[in-house]
């Protein structure tokens, strides 16, 4: 790792580097990653999924992507919901663990295998940090969306009341390594994960981002004492 590719996410990788590393460590951390999910996030996350389908507000039948699917939580919600999904994400260990019905391909997020205008919404769960340009992926979806199509991406956030904060950065940075270390027997993917919240653009530098991109009535809010942000948007 170079010191340039380090240096403005205090000792995280960027570039190509994140890339690969972030590929490989979910092809690792795959096998156990529902139990973990739900271990973590205190059983939380099936709720906030379906928040972000709900967010969608799309009709019944809408073709819907879930972007950086991982396991397809997200598509088993978004089938729940009546949308027709369609998953990718390009871990194929995560893919070969995946628990839907929906079609999955493995692909890049930066670089969609899909034509333009080709689906309804775009949904994303806990991957904004992961990608190594987050416009370029905003840029991607704006461009496969058709034009009134909808967007939520749900990821952490570091909440603003002071004691939210203190707990969580307790659990996230002190017990969920921990939890790793003897559940997942991978401390390391479980370490990086809480520190990987630093990749996030502020949020209001998130929203400029989604605008930017195309989208029209960026807006965020957040659930379970900031914990967690949902960021929606309507393809302009
Ligand atoms: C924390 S997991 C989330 C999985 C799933 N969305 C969920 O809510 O459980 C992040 C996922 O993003 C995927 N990912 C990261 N960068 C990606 C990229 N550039 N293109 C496609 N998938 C990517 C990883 O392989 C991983 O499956």
């Amino acid at each position: 790792m170079t010191d340039s590719a380090v240096a403005s996410t205090g000792g995280l990788p960027e570039g190509p580097e994140k890339r690969q590393a972030v590929e490989e460590m979910f092809d690792r951390v795959a096998p156990g990653y529902d139990r973990m999910n739900r271990i973590i996030s205190l059983g939380r996350d099936t709720r906030w999924r379906k928040r972000t389908v709900e967010a969608l507000g799309l009709p019944r039948g809408s073709l819907v992507l879930d972007l950086a699917c991982g396991t397809g939580d997200l598509c088993r919600d978004l089938a729940d919901a009546g949308y027709r999904a369609v998953g990718i994400d390009f871990s194929a260990g995560m893919l070969a663990r995946a628990h839907t019905d929906a079609p999955l391909v493995r692909g890049d997020a930066q670089a969609l295998p899909l034509r333009d205008r080709a689906v309804d919404g775009v949904v994303c769960g806990f991957a904004l940090r992961n990608f190594v340009e987050v416009r370029a992926v905003f840029d991607e979806c704006a461009r496969v969306l058709r034009p009134g199509g909808r967007f939520a991406a749900l990821d952490a956030a570091v909440p603003e009341r002071v004691i939210m904060r203190a707990g969580n950065t307790v659990w996230f940075r002190g017990a969920v390594p921990l939890l790793g270390r003897f559940l997942a027997r991978d401390a390391d993917a479980y370490r990086y994960l809480p520190r990987s919240t630093a990749y996030l653009p502020p949020p209001r530098a998130l929203l400029d981002l989604l605008h930017e991109a195309g989208f029209a009535g960026s807006a965020r809010r957040t659930m379970t004492g900031g914990s967690v942000q949902l960021i929606t948007g309507t393809r302009a």
